[in-house]
């Protein structure tokens, strides 16, 4: 009788362990569950799901063209969407500069870029066609160059080859010289200097053709080297002088409008074609709309910021090229067009030398 009873004890016991373990397990897997909502019950209780995560990787300042430009495709992408993308916008080269964010989209690190066209000649040498002295008078050829097939066309097709897409084409604007101790009238006041380039052949043969000396840099560098006096100069469009403070480490700036700075706008074609239709239909739409805002707006953003470099009052000397020194800069750098037939190829350069 009591080993009947001490067996009945044992069982009791061994029911309560296995019930109390349960309970802990329980708890263990409603831990890793997200939180079940408290409130109406009624319906949906499907999970909404993850938006797709697009990281837009460029290195200007968000007061530029292409600053708000990426924000405002942000806005525009994730309501059109209705939150099925989350776009994240990494300006100042937080995550690449413009040379590896290249590699980046090939590789889909990152989503979507918008380097200078100027850039994307380091892959392909046709792309530095923008590049060329002289070679756009105004915005609306600019756009011109862009919409024709024998340009834009040409160009965003090339970009499949190394597993890319371009989707847009971004206007800044004009450039811009600047120079740390004399102002820049005539090709002979280039003589000896060092200015720094982006990472262009066409661009580093322009200084040459003044006899100055051309310095491939990061945008990101640029500051210190002209505080520091590694470089003596630089062209730029006004917003970026602007917004990175170069008119307070140089003197002179002559306003020469010698050339342009666009922004090839691409992403990783494995990632887009994979994109729902619906969701890529949004994004479209989005970045339709925001390169018709660029192009409204480049003029007005960089004319401000003349008006800011005016006001910061930082500058000896802001010189306008009068047309007698245009000729003269354009003497001399015309033989660059010549330079690069075979490299660029005979035919977009006798195209962009039409637009002239
Ligand atoms: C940019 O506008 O994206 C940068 C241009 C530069 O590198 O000077």
């Amino acid at each position: 009788m009591k080993a009947r009873k001490f067996l009945v004890l044992l069982l009791v016991m061994a029911l309560l362990g296995s019930l109390v373990a349960g309970c802990g397990a329980r708890s263990e897997q409603a831990a890793d569950k997200p939180a079940e909502s408290s409130g109406d019950s009624s319906g949906d209780t499907a999970a909404k799901a993850e938006p797709i995560v697009i990281k837009f990787s460029h290195v200007v300042a968000e007061n530029t063209p292409k600053g708000q430009a990426a924000i405002m495709f942000e806005e525009k992408a994730e309501e059109y969407t209705d939150g099925k993308v989350d776009i994240q916008v990494f300006p100042n080269t937080q995550l690449y500069n413009d040379d590896d964010v290249i590699a980046a989209i090939q590789q889909n690190s990152v989503q979507m870029a918008a380097p200078a066209t100027s850039k994307v000649s380091k892959l392909f040498p046709e792309w530095t066609i923008f590049d060329f002295p002289f070679a756009l008078p105004s915005i609306e050829k600019v756009q011109e160059a862009m919409e024709s097939e024998e340009i834009g066309g040409k160009l965003f097709n090339m970009l499949k080859d190394k597993q890319m897409l371009g989707l847009a084409m971004w206007d800044n604007g004009f450039k811009q010289m600047t120079l740390d101790d004399r102002p820049l009238y005539m090709p002979e006041d280039f003589e000896g200097k060092s200015f720094r380039v982006m990472s262009s052949k066409v661009l580093e043969a322009q200084f040459k053709a003044l006899n100055a000396n051309p310095t491939p840099m990061a945008f990101s560098e640029v500051y210190s080297a002209l505080e520091q006096g590694v470089i003596d100069g630089q062209e730029n469009t006004l917003s970026n002088i602007y917004s990175k403070k170069f008119h307070e480490v140089q003197e002179y700036m002559t306003l020469s409008n010698h050339g342009y700075i666009g922004y090839a706008v691409i992403t990783n074609s494995e990632f887009w074609e994979g994109l729902p239709a619906d969701v890529r239909e949004g994004v479209e739409k989005a970045l339709d709309e925001t390169t018709q805002w660029v192009r409204d707006n480049g003029e007005r953003l960089n004319q401000e910021a003349l008006d800011n470099i005016k006001a910061d009052n930082t500058l000896t000397e802001i010189h306008e090229l009068t047309a007698e020194e245009k000729k003269a800069w354009m003497e001399a750098t015309n033989p660059v067009y010549d330079m690069f037939e075979e490299e660029v190829g005979a035919d977009l350069i006798n195209a962009i030398k039409a637009l002239r």
